[in-house]
């Protein structure tokens, strides 16, 4: 199949380089010179781990290729997917579609026969029907079927989600549109994927739905922990409880920080606005939207807390400051809220991230930026992890007990077993235990 994706962020490139590792021919389409002229270097401007290997083998077996020019990429394509930014609008936190609409309005253009439009980015409910008369209206002889095709994979397992999914949702009801869906996505029915077929509307409900409910299920298990520290339970105990019943699952149970990223802070409130829109509140997800939100400047009064109640010219070190493991992304990251909790109770903060310190000078330029873990600790009044990469997994306690000024350990992603913590001689404090 020949396929276009416009837009080459997250979604579209890791898509893009896996559909050409199943053999299509994919062309990937961007705006963004710059972003462009680094793939065809061989650059790849996101931190996605393999990605790298998968887009080099496949542009040179000729399957994989980059461009600025849409005449070029919308030459003759069997299939174009847009996967375009949906950013939270400025001011009323609806989904903002101007790169989708615009997509549409490019496509039809260049339109010359049967061609379908899939929808990859995450849209709400009825932008699908809105890409299906853009096009109409700019090219009002385009033989074309509009599908939604919501994308599920999380950053830093982006190619694993790609490839073994534990579903696909295609939406849509047009016969040679389904059948082309069926052939490109072929390679993960073979390999017994659900390739599951409903309608539009509901394939582009489902991704707001899935991913508020695991919004939702983080935030239970956090309002859980906070219950589990007032009566003295183990957090981990509770969601291991609960968990191994499979109408429940044990994933999505950690408690932490409270959730971040670029699709549940996003897409949660989004899928409110929709429900505003349609007369059919969702008061769940509401709820979890502020408690999420009222939880992140909650971790920083808990270290707060963990330093006595006051930091005032306390130097705290930071471990971790993306949205978790595995990714350069800082949007939404709780460390962003902790950290100026810390700095306006008066606190000094250095911070060690492996990915993501030059995302985080964005946000947080006031704070100092170390090359190692162990160096944010040097003199340091209390250690935080923030965010759980490997690396912060196995460190050398004696070491740190040496370089800190005081042995707090405040760790926000239940990492460490209490017992060594408190037998190396520090003050613990997790989530929930
Ligand atoms: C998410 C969805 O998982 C994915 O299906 C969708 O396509 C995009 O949004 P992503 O944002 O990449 O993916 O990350 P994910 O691994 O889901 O984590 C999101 C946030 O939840 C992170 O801040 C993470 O730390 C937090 N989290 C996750 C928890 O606090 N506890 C958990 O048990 C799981």
């Amino acid at each position: 199949m020949k396929i276009t994706m416009i837009g080459s962020g997250y979604v579209g490139l890791v898509s893009g380089a896996c559909f050409a590792d199943f053999g299509h021919d994919v062309i990937c389409f961007d705006k963004d010179q710059t972003k462009i002229d680094a793939l065809l270097a061989g650059r790849i401007p996101i931190f996605e781990p393999g990605l790298d290997h998968l887009v080099a083998s496949n542009a040179a077996a000729g399957r994989l290729s980059f461009t600025t020019d849409a005449a070029q990429a919308l030459a003759d394509p069997d299939a174009v997917f847009i996967a375009v930014g949906t950013p939270s609008r400025r001011g009323d936190g609806h989904a903002d579609l101007s790169y989708v609409y615009a997509a549409a309005a490019e496509i039809a253009a260049h339109i010359k026969r049967f061609t379908v439009i899939v929808d990859k980015s995450t849209v709400p409910v009825g932008t699908g029907d809105e890409v299906e008369r853009i096009i109409r209206e700019t090219n009002s002889d385009a033989d074309f079927a509009v599908v939604s095709n919501p994308e599920f994979l999380r950053e830093g397992a982006a190619i694993d989600d790609f490839k073994r999914p534990d579903r696909v949702v295609i939406g849509g009801d047009d016969p040679r549109a389904l059948e082309v869906m069926r052939q490109i996505y072929r390679p993960l029915a073979l390999g017994r994927s659900p390739i599951i077929e409903m309608s539009r509307k509901g394939a582009e409900l489902t991704k707001y739905a899935g991913n508020a409910f695991l919004a939702t299920k983080i935030t239970f298990i956090n309002e859980i922990a906070d219950l589990c520290e007032k009566v003295g339970a183990d957090v981990q105990d509770v969601a291991r409880g609960i968990g191994l019943d499979n109408r429940i699952g044990s994933k999505f149970l950690h408690a932490g920080p409270g959730y971040g990223g670029s699709c549940f802070p996003k897409d949660t409130v989004a899928l409110l606005k929709t429900a505003q829109d349609f007369e059919a509140p969702q008061r769940i997800v509401e709820a979890v939207v502020a408690v999420n939100d009222q939880r992140k400047r909650a971790m920083g009064r808990k270290v707060i807390a963990a330093c006595g109640g006051d930091v005032r010219g306390k130097t705290i070190a930071v471990l971790g400051l993306t949205f978790k493991p595995n990714t350069d992304d800082m949007r939404d990251s709780p460390a962003i809220a902790i950290v100026q909790t810390l700095q306006d109770a008066g606190a000094t903060v250095r911070a060690y991230d492996p990915e993501g310190m030059a995302q985080a000078k964005k946000d947080l330029p006031d704070i100092g930026y170390c090359a190692s873990a162990y160096e944010t600790m040097e003199g340091a009044d209390a250690l935080v992890i923030v965010t759980e990469w490997d690396a912060f997994r196995a460190l050398d306690l004696n070491r740190a007990k040496a370089l800190l000024k005081a042995p707090i350990l405040v760790d926000l992603r239940n990492i460490y077993p209490r017992k060594a913590v408190e037998d190396a001689g520090f003050t613990y404090t997790a989530v929930g235990r």
